[in-house]
């Protein structure tokens, strides 16, 4: 399927204009978002749709995100088949927030790899929605990096993985939240959230009541397809897990430490992710983070250790049990 024969010249700036151009001809550009940089294309041109596969080496059962100026757009794309999504939608869009929805029939199959639902969310990053306004339409846009890789939070992470495949990156700053939407579905009459993100299932559920998280599928037919236990993988091996566990289960003589906030006495180079004591903070620092190691050569192996399981402490748990080898 793939044809690697890429010959762009990558640029990075923030010429709207130029952006729009390739958007419009069909061509990928990557976009800032508030979580992670994303992949763009325009979503109702199959061939820029397939343009995204292509770049990520992404499979293409692995379904698209629907990028929206605002939520009075869904339902040009969806039905909304329950009150509480509108409640969400006017609380948390534009935000880190995507609405699993019934699809309607204009929304393309290589979108959604031909499921029956469509992902949607409206962006808050000031420099995605000015584009978003710009634009007829909407944009497919998956995280900008190859598949299986951490999300890009820098342009420079997306020029490292993509440069000669894309024409263009959008320069929009580190991305503010760091780590990706939270998905919701409303398939079912309980509202199931698949995939931790941006957004604390508290903060959804002081909004809408009780929610559900499936069970972990271990790769067997996962909801979201993409939500494969193995992902975010740096090349170093990581591990998670607490700390003395870790050390006599799988010994280093150089390991990276990743965690929470303060000072550790153990062996390794520590990467406290704040220095406030903040999840938010941690947050947006766990990607580059991680991408900061892989490219440390003295490091073997790297320690995980749990966060606090409160607020984005459960979507950094998630994303460094997907990046580890033992979870
Ligand atoms: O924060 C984000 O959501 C970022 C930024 C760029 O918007 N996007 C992002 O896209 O994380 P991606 O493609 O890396 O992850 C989207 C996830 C995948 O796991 C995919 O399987 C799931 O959403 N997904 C998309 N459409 C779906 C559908 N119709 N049914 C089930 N899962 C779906
Ligand atoms: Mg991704």
């Amino acid at each position: 399927m793939l044809s690697e024969h890429y010959s762009y010249h990558t640029k990075v700036g923030a010429d709207f204009q130029l952006a729009f151009k390739l958007l419009s001809a069909g061509e990928l550009v990557a976009i800032p978002t508030e979580t992670v940089y994303g992949l763009a294309a325009n979503a109702t041109d199959e061939h820029a749709v397939l343009k995204i596969y292509e770049a990520k080496k992404r499979p293409t059962f692995n379904p698209l995100i629907l990028h929206v100026k605002s939520i009075d757009e869904f339902e040009k794309y969806a039905y909304i088949t329950d009150e509480r999504i509108w409640t969400l939608a006017t609380c948390f869009a534009p935000g880190p927030i995507t609405f699993l929805l019934p699809k309607k029939s204009n929304v393309l199959d290589l979108v959604t790899s031909g499921l029956s639902s469509v992902a949607i969310r409206v962006p808050a990053h000031p420099v995605a929605l000015e584009l978003l306004n710009m634009l007829s339409f909407p944009l497919a846009a998956p995280s900008a990096n190859t598949f299986g890789y951490i999300s890009p939070t820098t342009s420079s992470h997306v020029l490292e993985q993509m440069n000669c495949k894309i024409p263009y990156i959008l320069e929009g700053g580190s991305c503010d939240v760091g780590i990706e939407s939270t998905i919701i579905s409303f398939l079912n009459e309980v509202p199931e959230i698949l995939r931790f993100g941006g957004i604390s299932r508290a903060q959804i559920e002081s909004k809408i009541g009780t929610v559900s998280i499936p069970l972990q599928s271990n790769n067997i037919n996962p909801s979201a397809p993409g939500m494969l236990s193995s992902h975010y993988a740096p090349s170093i091996p990581l591990y998670f897990g607490e700390l003395e566990l870790l050390k006599h289960q799988f010994p280093s003589d150089n390991p990276a430490i990743i965690y929470f906030t303060g000072e550790m006495d153990a062996a390794g180079q520590k990467f406290p992710l704040s220095n406030q004591a903040d999840l938010n903070e941690a947050a947006s620092n766990l990607f580059r983070v991680m991408r900061l190691i892989d490219g440390e050569k003295h490091v073997d192996k790297i320690y995980a250790l749990p966060f606090p399981e409160v607020a984005l402490g459960f979507a950094i748990n998630d994303r460094l049990k997907r990046a580890s080898k033992n979870c």
